[in-house]
């Protein structure tokens, strides 16, 4: 299982320090631009090392804890690398009425993870949404930008079999 403990590395820091360079060119100049720059280096690597708060922090005029409390208060903020495959169950209240917390349960349960982690084999990364926009076919979910409506347990099931049997 990937924690926070496991962010960064000193072993990957250079593929990582490219990509946090080349958001900070991109925005430089650019008023408030820490949740672009945030953003800009998830896509690129999937995640936002703790070690990269310092640099962001120097080149933001902001302090390591402002760049913390950001990356942490945004759901989408990764702290450690991502899983295979990105599920994302939405636990907003249309879901919810539908048996939303029953399927969070089983996904927790399943994948030996609370949200916010990736399951021990790398193959799932579980993160909490609030709305997808896909309220008329709830409980929803989206597993690697795949929007499903409609989930059933044996559903569920079969995603994650599905998602832990591809590489
Ligand atoms: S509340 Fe779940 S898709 Fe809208």
């Amino acid at each position: 299982m990937h924690t926070e403990n496991d962010a960064g590395g000193h072993a990957g820091t250079e593929a990582w320090a490219g990509a946090v360079e080349k958001a900070l060119d991109l925005h430089r100049g650019e008023p408030g631009p820490l949740l672009a720059v945030l953003h800009d280096i998830q896509d690129a690597i999937g995640w936002i090392p703790t070690e990269s708060h310092a640099r962001l922090a120097e080149a933001l005029s902001l302090s390591k804890a402002d760049v913390y409390g950001v990356v942490t208060f945004y759901h989408d903020f990764r702290s450690s690398p991502p899983g295979r495959h990105v599920l994302k169950l939405c636990r907003a209240e249309a879901c919810q009425s539908m048996g939303a917390e029953a399927l969070a349960k089983r996904l927790t349960a399943k994948l030996g993870v609370e949200f916010g982690l990736t399951s021990a084999d790398g193959a799932v990364t579980l993160q909490p949404v609030y709305c997808l926009g896909n309220c008329a076919c709830s409980p929803a979910l989206m597993i690697d930008g795949n929007l499903i409506g409609r989930v059933t347990p044996e559903r569920l099931d079969r995603i994650v079999a599905d998602a832990r049997a591809a590489r």
